[in-house]
């Protein structure tokens, strides 16, 4: 049985409590907040949780095998560092640090210790994104030859972060989940309305040496609520709308084809548009399965789908995102390992 402790019941704890208070192989022992109000909640809904403004009542309590970090971004670092120094398994929000140091240092200890180092990258886990996976793989669609994702709402202006790392990373990791290469640089742009000077619109492109770009569009300025996923393949194509109740995702035997004429100075382009069919979606809440699959790399050993490696990666893009942002949209060259 994993011994569960949940540091942040603010927003995004509550599901995370929900989902781990609901797993088998798992018991909620501790959840520790600042604020002693949210704490009065849990009393009454989960009596057999205890909790605590202070993360050493849970640390050291044997029973607690492993940490969930939902607090702001600027404490995932240190709080998941004191936790894996503790000897806890982790799994942190995304996005996984503030910065790509911070995230090889948690990496490192946690290796190094020889403890799961998860980061909830949950879209993972969403039906949608794993029909779509399969798509891919079986070869429907064919190539991949563009990523296009938009991500806008009237959102809530995190106090830490700018609108990249909040909404980005959920598309990130599902690109990077869909297509086993990786970028070799990213170029981003965006603007800041709000005196702390963090981009509440921004647009970033990714690019690859293989074939595929990839853009987002992230932005809490915006009247309408638009969660969108365009995929283009050289056979197929497809919508992932994941504002549509039911039927979120559509695949469109929609293509082109490209000829030349003998001086290739004229572009011969047949297109195709056929059939639209909305395949059949698992329906298990995402949270759920990315709980079980953290008490899986816990119990059994098995190596998550959202692991560090995705928190890194993710990391690594926000990052470099960043520096572009700073430089006016410069490309700026990517490493990953
Ligand atoms: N996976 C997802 O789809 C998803 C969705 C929303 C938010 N998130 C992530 O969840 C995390 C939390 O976001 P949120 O919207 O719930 O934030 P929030 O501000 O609503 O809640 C954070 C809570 O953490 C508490 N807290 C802050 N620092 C603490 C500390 N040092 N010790 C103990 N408690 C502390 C605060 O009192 C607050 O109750 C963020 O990393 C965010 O990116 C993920």
């Amino acid at each position: 049985m994993a011994g569960i402790a949940i540091i942040g019941y603010g927003y995004w704890g509550p599901n995370l409590v929900r989902n781990f208070s609901g797993l088998a192989g798992a018991s909620v022992e501790w959840v520790v907040d600042m604020r002693t109000e949210r704490l009065e909640i849990i009393k009454k809904q989960y009596p057999n949780t205890r909790t605590t403004s202070n993360l050493d009542d849970a640390l050291n309590d044997p029973k607690v095998t492993a940490v969930v970090v939902a607090t702001p971004v600027q404490y995932h670092y240190v709080l998941a560092k004191k936790a894996l120094e503790a000897g806890k398994h982790v799994l942190i929000e995304k996005p996984m640090t503030q910065s790509s140091a911070e995230a090889e240092e948690l990496v490192a200890i946690s290796k190094e210790r020889g403890l799961v180092l998860m980061v909830d990258h949950t879209f993972l886990y969403t039906g949608a994104v794993r029909k779509i996976k399969d798509l891919i793989t079986s070869g429907e669609i064919g190539d991949i030859q563009y990523f296009d994702s938009t991500r806008i709402n009237l959102g809530l202006f995190q106090p830490d972060i700018n609108v990249l790392w909040d909404l980005a990373p959920h598309d990130i990791s599902i690109l990077f989940y869909l297509i086993q290469d990786r970028p070799v640089s990213v170029s981003a742009t965006g603007i800041s309305h709000t005196p702390n000077g963090l981009e509440n619109v921004a647009y970033l492109t990714v690019n690859y040496n293989t074939g595929h770009i990839a853009h987002f569009s992230c932005s809490w300025s915006s009247p309408v609520k638009i969660r969108k996923i365009l995929i283009g393949g050289t056979k197929k194509m497809i919508v992932f709308d994941d504002v549509e109740p039911s039927e979120k995702v559509k695949v469109y035997d929609t293509g082109y084809t490209v000829k030349s004429d003998e001086d290739k100075r004229k572009l011969l382009v047949d297109y195709r548009a056929g059939d639209i069919y909305v395949p059949k979606l698992e329906q298990r809440e995402a949270l759920a399965g990315m709980a079980s699959d953290f008490v899986s790399a816990i119990e059994k050993g098995t190596t998550p789908v959202s692991d560090w490696r995705v928190g890194l990666e993710v990391v690594k893009v926000l990052e470099a995102a960043q520096e572009s942002i700073k430089n006016k949209g410069k490309e700026v060259a990517i490493k990953f390992d």
